[in-house]
């Protein structure tokens, strides 16, 4: 995987596998601390501590379709590679986090990407789902919540091709603190 945001989708899609009606994102870029940290929490239907254990093995999988057991792996491994570290906080019936972190300053440090495309690409696969984007760059914050937006729309169904549009383009633009 090419970059963090094409990560934070994939491990956003085992939380929609698990259920989740919730999903929280947080991305915290910090050049004072040299370090950048992608979290994911959930509140599907979790796991037992001995899951847990297994999950950051290659090939293990309870999915029997299409899936390679591969997505928290490699994302272990991404941060391991940058001086980072890998979590997976789980309780069976609450939920879970899931968190990465990178030295934000090493050399093969993925770029965050395309965020926008990968919240449009979640909203719009999983409108029911509520899902919420916190970004913290030193003392610059951007926040998106899909519930509130819902609100907002009074109706208008949030996976509206312009819906989606203006999405991506308010959290591409929200992040760079452009407006
Ligand atoms: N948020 C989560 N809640 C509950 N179970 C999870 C969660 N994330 C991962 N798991 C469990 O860990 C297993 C491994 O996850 P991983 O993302 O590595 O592979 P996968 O989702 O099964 O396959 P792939 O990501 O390659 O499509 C999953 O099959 C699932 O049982
Ligand atoms: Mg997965």
């Amino acid at each position: 995987m090419e970059d963090l945001s094409l990560h934070m989708l994939d491990i956003a899609e085992n939380s929609v596998d698990a259920g989740a009606d919730k999903i929280d994102i947080a991305i915290t870029d910090s050049s004072g601390e040299d370090l950048f940290v992608l979290s994911i929490s959930d509140n599907g239907r979790g796991m037992d501590a001995e899951t847990v254990e297994k999950i950051a093995d290659p090939f293990f999988t309870t999915k029997s379709v299409r899936s390679f057991g591969l997505g928290i792996p490699l994302l272990k491994q991404a941060a391991e590679e940058c001086n980072g570290s890998f979590s997976i906080a789980s309780s069976p019936g609450k939920g879970t986090c899931t968190k990465a972190t990178f030295q934000r300053s090493h050399i093969d440090r993925k770029p965050l990407g395309n965020l926008g495309v990968s919240m449009m690409v979640l909203i719009s696969g999983h409108p029911e789902i509520d899902f919420s984007l916190t970004y913290v760059r030193d003392a610059f914050c951007y926040r998106f919540d899909s519930a509130a937006l819902k609100d907002t729309l009074d109706g208008v169904p949030i996976n509206l091709p312009e819906v989606l549009k203006l999405i991506r383009d308010d959290i591409n633009e929200g992040i760079q603190g452009t407006y």
